[in-house]
């Protein structure tokens, strides 16, 4: 695989390139991200994306099983023996007629992508299979994230699922939702509740990756987005190959947004598919830099050329007027996207749009998501009241076909949504008395300040020892043999 991918640097004008197996989460000469690239050349890819139909007679080998590894041709950068998968992906597309008829939609145009049925109940799953196989090749036995909560419980899945890597994961104290906070807690990671926001663990992580080499799981590193990818085929799939119009997605870290535009790139760039759909970023009001940098501002992608000083004089605007994220979308309550730069190519590849919608209309569009259909979280109902918003604004066409991703379970945020419908704030209506708790497996959060060695400190006295029964036990988690 060494010989098929490597690592770039997406600024053209740098481009430098370095091996899968460099552990870098920003271009070394530049500093700008990197993406995951392929000599195509090299890879055996169907010459029609139906070859992938016939995995589903297969699925009984875990790669094909996995709605990720079964696109594997488009993401050959692992060797089969050090994938780690959980079965991740086998989510579905669902028309929405009812839903549709009641935003003024077409009724047989409107399909919902349900990310929130995978393993951990969100999208993150879909690169969390991709990163943990990279770190399985790299012998990674620490691995962490910054999280608003969804790729912490995943992280925290395929940690404890592996047997042999300790789970780290930095969250926001009283941040983030709690069916998110119940999954690390039970899958067994070392959850530490840091006193701040997202941006706050994030660079707190990225320090600690950086200086005590745990290995980092989010979406700055650009393993986790070729997981990603996988979602657009599944779509494709699912609709008999046919390229959608539109498809709309919730804009927090923007992962999912680069990597939707990476998959069709390839795609189109493959002659895979004849035409790309256009791609609509949506943001919640109180957390809206894409918004306000790409739609108020016109910053674009602009071939490479990227407006850096504009950026970098809107984020010294948010902290000079103490500028922080704030939505009930907690899960994209971020103010520093770290893809922002992926997203505005995404959106020059999509010819994309950015919109920004209010809680309010969040939470509407959430409750009309889960009267008509299986429900989502609330960061997810961007993607409905974004399009809403944009039928409204007569910029889709109620006869184009849209695709709206639903990134996370309904039950990820029982809080928000027992909250709308009763008015009943679940956490304050009955203070539960507090214990110490006492269970057999019991794993107590960790509060930690927004500083550097106090972080260290809680690190140094939580590091694991792995027996050698627990990695001899590592490898069964999948079969080892495969074929490209
Ligand atoms: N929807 C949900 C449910 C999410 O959890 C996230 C991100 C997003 C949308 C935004 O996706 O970052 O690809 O733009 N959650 C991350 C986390 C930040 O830590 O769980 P994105």
């Amino acid at each position: 695989m060494t010989d098929i991918a490597f690592q770039k640097c997406i600024n053209p004008s740098c481009g430098q390139t370095f091996g899968i197996d460099e552990v870098l989460f920003a271009c070394s000469g530049c500093g700008d991200l990197l993406d995951v690239a392929y000599d195509w050349e090299k890879v055996s890819v169907p010459h029609d994306l139906r070859f992938f139909e016939q995995r589903w007679a297969t699925k009984a080998s875990p790669y094909d099983f996995s709605g990720v590894w079964r696109f594997r041709e488009f993401l050959p950068f692992v060797e089969p023996k050090h994938i780690i998968t959980i079965g991740e992906g086998r989510t579905i597309l669902q028309r929405a007629d009812l839903l549709a008829r009641h935003i003024g939609h077409h009724t047989d145009k409107l399909f919902l992508q349900y990310e929130g049925l995978n393993p951990s109940g969100s999208f993150k799953d879909n690169g969390m299979t991709a990163a943990f196989s990279l770190a399985r090749r790299l012998g990674k036995r620490r691995v962490a994230c910054a999280s608003t909560g969804n790729t912490s419980a995943s992280l925290a899945l395929f940690a404890g699922m592996s047997g042999v890597m300790q789970g780290i994961v930095f969250v926001g104290s009283g941040k983030i939702a709690y069916g998110k906070l119940s999954q690390a807690l039970e899958y067994g990671a070392l959850t530490l509740q840091i006193q701040g926001d997202f941006d706050a663990c994030l660079r707190q992580v990225r320090a600690a990756s950086d200086r005590l080499g745990l290995y980092l799981m989010n979406s700055v590193n650009p393993f986790r987005l070729e997981g990603q990818k996988t979602t657009m085929y599944r779509i494709l799939e699912a609709r008999d190959w046919q390229v959608p119009d539109w498809v709309i997605v919730p804009g927090g870290n923007l992962g999912n947004s680069s990597a939707f535009g990476k998959a069709f790139a390839e795609l189109y760039e493959l002659g895979l598919i004849r035409r790309i759909p256009r791609l609509a970023i949506i943001n919640a009001i109180g957390a809206n830099t894409l918004y306000q940098l790409h739609e108020v501002q016109g910053v674009c992608w602009n071939k490479g050329r990227v407006d850096n000083k504009a950026i970098e004089n809107y984020y010294a605007k948010m902290d000079a007027e103490h500028i922080r994220a704030r939505t009930v979308a907690s899960a994209i309550e971020i103010g520093r996207p770290v893809n922002l730069k992926k997203a505005l190519r995404s959106l020059e590849v999509c010819n994309g749009v950015v919109r920004q919608v209010s809680d309010e209309q969040i939470i509407e569009h959430k409750a009309m998501i889960g009267r008509y259909g299986f429900g989502c979280e609330p960061a997810s109902a961007a993607s409905v009241a974004g399009l809403h918003l944009l039928l409204d604004e007569g910029v889709i066409s109620p006869s184009e076909t849209v695709v709206c991703i639903l990134t996370g379970h309904l039950l990820k945020d029982p809080d928000a949504t027992v909250a709308y419908h009763s008015g009943l704030d679940m956490r304050k209506a009955s203070p539960p008395a507090r214990t110490e708790p006492s269970g057999k497996l019991s794993n107590r959060p960790v509060q930690v300040e927004d500083d550097f060695e106090a972080i260290c400190k809680v690190l140094g006295e939580k590091t694991p020892s792995f027996s050698e029964e627990e990695r001899q036990a590592f490898p069964s988690i999948a079969p080892l043999e495969m074929e490209y």
